[in-house]
């Protein structure tokens, strides 16, 4: 019998896959509420573990972690590697003791107060965040989201998937995230502009070419990135590698705009194909119509796939011969929505992911297949664009009604591969044409399957479970050789 103890990063288990933490010997564990993928266990001595700890708070930067110490089977070899079965006793002392160091300004907590004068003459003050979470691959990765809910339980959670994503996509990085509290909807240009140079300056240190590398994210793009780009150059000289998602005329790589939905349609089609089938006549239906949900919608239909309804914030559209596309991305960026749309019936947006279809693509928010849907859904293959949109209760009715899911952090992770191919180009200081990015995504998306495809065969578990293992794995093989592990 082993006992681990690590920390729990992610305090909301809303998030399926929460957790990750070193055990006694400061090596890697990730679990997913009640079912725990572990490695390399053996019994160790508690400082060792105390330190793996420590290794785990000081590493990075506003995490909020809760403890816990857990019996689990011996797993020696990567063979062996096992599921334990639920926790056995939560470390409550070291909640404490983070509160402790909380307390005490011993731990920075990721944020930053950013005030900027607003149009009118009057301050307005905004938090900040960055949260930086691991970078035992190269440097972390992960996009600035402004928004009104933007808190930091959310950023740490997508800074852990960063991590988890960055290296299932096998690109060298690790994981971060972050974001400002506002609703950019409320703020002028002018407005937007300063509070981005406020919060660049206060985050100047943190990020860098080798260190940490934002991208836009909700509520950002590429003129939030060249206002970062210009801001942190005042302090260390003219450096476009240190953020992704740029404009052209700035550095950033053709493709990137269209790179997740285009990363969805290469996952999907490989996915797919493990079923014998194409995407030429499946009935695809897709929330939300965004950058991805739109690029998805329109290289889907280019091969033939067939869109019966879409949804986004304005509304809902379905039409069961198949929506045409090209005029809705038309009538979308006339109307700023999809409402109002000719080409279809209007259908109530709150039905859109129980409509029937054979591929369900959710590509808006986070969370919005639970269990008051999940026995509701037709798919008969769910295609997670979206961070996180599958909550654990809805993810194990579905796998019970035989529903294959396509996790998040392989399915939607192309946008972060050609934000990596960005910084490569800015790195040599050459630009790709368009068909090279194209063709160099297709090649990372079709090889990251097949690692998350060996991963299911390897230790018989559902994709998800694969892609989680397949990430923690490389993160902990690059941990253990760093010598990070002690
Ligand atoms: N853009 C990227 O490169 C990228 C990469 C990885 C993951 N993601 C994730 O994909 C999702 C979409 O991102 P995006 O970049 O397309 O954002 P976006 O802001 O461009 O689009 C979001 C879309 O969702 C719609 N939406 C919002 N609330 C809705 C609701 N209640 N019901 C239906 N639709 C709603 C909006 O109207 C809009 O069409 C997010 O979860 C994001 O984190 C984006």
């Amino acid at each position: 019998m082993a006992y681990w103890i690590g920390c729990r990063i992610i305090p909301n288990s809303c998030f399926r896959i929460g957790s990750g933490g070193f055990d006694f010997g400061g090596k890697i564990w990730v679990g997913c509420d009640s079912d725990w993928v572990a490695f390399d266990g053996r019994e160790e001595d508690l400082w060792m573990g105390l330190s793996g700890l420590l290794t785990v708070m000081t590493g990075g930067i506003g995490r909020r972690m809760e403890g816990l110490i857990m019996d689990i089977e011996d797993s020696a070899d990567e063979s062996k590697w096992t599921v334990a079965k639920g926790w056995e006793r939560r470390g409550w002392l070291w909640v404490a003791f983070d509160l402790v160091c909380r307390y005490f300004g011993l731990l920075w907590d990721g944020e930053v107060e950013c005030t900027i004068p607003k149009d009118d003459g009057t301050l307005a003050s905004f938090v900040g965040f960055r949260v930086q979470h691991d970078n035992a691959r190269g440097p972390m990765k992960g996009g600035i989201r402004y928004h009104q809910e933007v808190d930091p339980d959310e950023v740490n959670a997508l800074a852990q998937l960063m991590t988890w994503k960055t290296a299932v996509a096998n690109i060298p990085y690790g994981g971060a995230k972050g974001g400002i509290g506002c609703n950019p909807g409320d703020l002028s240009v002018s407005e937007l502009e300063r509070l981005t140079r406020v919060f660049t300056q206060k985050i100047h240190d943190l990020i860098g070419i080798h260190t940490d590398v934002p991208a836009p994210d909700m509520g950002t793009g590429p003129q939030t990135m060249a206002w970062i780009l210009d801001e942190y150059s005042k302090f260390h000289g003219y450096s476009p590698a240190v953020v992704t998602g740029k404009p052209i005329d700035l550095g950033g790589s053709l493709g990137r705009d269209a790179a997740t939905g285009r990363g969805v349609l290469f996952a999907t089609e490989a996915l797919l194909n493990e079923y014998g089938k194409s995407i030429s006549g499946q009935r695809f239906v897709i929330q939300g119509f965004g950058n991805v949900g739109s690029w998805a919608a329109q290289l889907i239909s280019e091969q033939g796939g067939k869109i019966v309804a879409v949804s986004d914030v304005t509304g809902a559209i379905k039409n069961k011969n198949g929506i045409d596309i090209p005029n809705l991305l038309k009538h979308a960026k006339e109307h700023k929505g999809v409402k109002g749309f000719h080409g279809g019936d209007p259908i109530d947006p709150k039905s859109i992911l129980v409509e029937d279809c054979d591929i369900l693509i959710p590509a808006a928010l986070g969370g919005v297949i639970n269990r008051e849907n999940a026995n509701e859904i037709k798919a008969k293959f769910i295609i997670e664009a979206a961070n996180h949109p599958t909550d654990p209760e809805a993810d194990e009715i579905l796998s019970k009604k035989g529903v294959v899911i396509l996790p998040d952090i392989y399915a939607n992770s192309g946008g972060v591969t050609v934000s990596y191919f960005e910084w490569v180009q800015n790195i040599q200081g050459f630009l790709w044409d368009e068909e090279k990015v194209n063709n160099e995504l297709k090649t990372y998306m079709t090889k990251g399957f097949k690692d998350v495809k060996e991963m299911c065969k390897a230790h018989n578990c559902d994709l998800r479970m694969g892609a989680f293992t397949l990430g923690v794995n490389r993160v902990a093989r690059a941990t253990v050789l760093r010598g990070w592990e002690a």
